[in-house]
């Protein structure tokens, strides 16, 4: 039996974990911790609401006496952490949540696994952390190039983990998983975003030439990649959890477009992200030696997203109200004119 406490669990990738784990392991308790910032949402949660083998925790991971309590109270042995604030663009906006949440709200965690008798920490973390590679893949031994307040703060966090793991020989693993997509995923992002954009006909702000390459995972594959490192990986270590599919940013627009029926007419040109790295491609070698594979094409997995966005618009129109509108128009009003 294990009691793991999934902080950041009410957001895009740590929801469709729990989801994962109450099912396929039947003798788990999950405690799921989160902040419940912007990005937090519990319609994520409903499939698993009234399981017994599921509680949740509104705290902060920053807050060290909350987590203190919460770990004692549900007997806490393993924590995998999701919480985070995660997108690049609010990051170049406003940096402070990141360097709090990312790096001192990872510190927090580690003084669990530390002073507080929890068994294992997986840190969810990300290719950002490698910067811009314009050829060749990231190995898990490269150095760190990290070229946004987000990536450096991801950074940080994985700096702070490894001198906890040569200092205390704590037992953490990391996993460093490409741009992921699917169901639930906060409409900022490029796939979600464009996704409920397009449904109502509204232009598609694209950054630059739009010929940025990014790896893409689908959400299934990017928390099946978690659970064999849960399981499987060696303590210290980090591992890449890539898609293995790589695309220049106008293909996916394009391909959304046409899932949906839609004119490429939509699509404008808006003024580049500042520090916008090109392409991330990592190498993902070392976590299939433990035994995964994806199980998702990139096409069938987009059909499958597109269509759970038009089939749920009750989960992400009640999402863009009042603050949401705030954050699109500082992002996006003066670069759409
Ligand atoms: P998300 O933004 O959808 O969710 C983040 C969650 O963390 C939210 O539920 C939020 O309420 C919670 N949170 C934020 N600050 C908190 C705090 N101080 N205390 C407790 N909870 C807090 O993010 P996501 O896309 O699901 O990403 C999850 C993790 O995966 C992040 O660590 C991210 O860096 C990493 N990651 C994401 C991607 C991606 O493409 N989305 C790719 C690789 C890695
Ligand atoms: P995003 O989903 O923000 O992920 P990340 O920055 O972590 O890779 O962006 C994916 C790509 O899409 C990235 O190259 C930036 C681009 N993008 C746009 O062109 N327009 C947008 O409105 C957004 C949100 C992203």
């Amino acid at each position: 039996m294990k009691n793991i406490l999934v902080t950041g669990g009410a957001g895009f990738i740590g929801s469709a974990f729990v989801r994962y784990m109450i099912d396929a392991y039947p003798d788990y308790h999950v405690v799921v911790l989160d902040k419940l910032t912007y990005a937090g949402n519990l319609d994520n949660l409903l499939p698993v609401r009234d399981n017994p083998r599921y509680r949740f925790e509104r705290a902060d991971i920053a807050d060290r006496a909350a987590v203190e309590r919460i770990v004692e109270q549900h007997g806490i042995d393993t924590i995998v952490n999701f919480a985070a604030e995660t997108h690049v663009d609010r990051s170049i906006l406003q940096p402070d949540a990141f360097i709090y949440t990312d790096v001192v709200g990872v510190y927090v965690l580690l003084e669990m696994v530390r002073q507080k008798g929890v068994q294992r920490l997986l840190h969810v973390s990300t290719d950002e952390v490698y910067g811009d590679i314009p050829q060749g893949y990231s190995v898990e031994t490269d150095p760190f190039a990290p070229n946004s307040p987000y990536a450096a703060s991801k950074a940080g966090a994985e700096l702070m983990i490894r001198a906890y793991y040569q200092t205390y020989g704590l037992n953490v693993v990391v996993t460093r998983g490409s741009n992921t997509f699917g169901p639930y995923q906060y409409p900022e992002k490029l796939m979600s975003l464009f996704i409920t954009e397009a449904i109502d006909n509204r232009p598609l702000p694209l950054y630059g030439d739009g010929r940025q390459v990014r790896d893409w995972l689908y959400v299934l594959d990017h928390v099946t990649g978690i659970d064999t490192v849960l399981h499987k990986g060696v303590a210290g270590e980090a591992y890449n959890i890539a898609g293995e599919n790589e695309r220049p940013n106008i293909d996916v627009v394009r391909a959304l477009l046409k899932e949906l029926g839609k004119p490429e007419s939509l699509i404008r040109h808006v003024a580049d992200r500042p520090g916008h790295d090109r392409r991330y491609a990592m190498n993902c070698d070392k976590l299939r030696a433990l035994g995964w594979q994806r199980q998702h094409s990139f096409e069938e997995a987009l059909r499958e997203t597109v269509a759970w966005y038009v089939q749920n618009e009750w989960w992400w129109r009640k999402i863009k109200t009042g603050e949401y509108l705030e954050y699109y128009k500082t992002q996006y009003a003066s670069r759409l004119g």
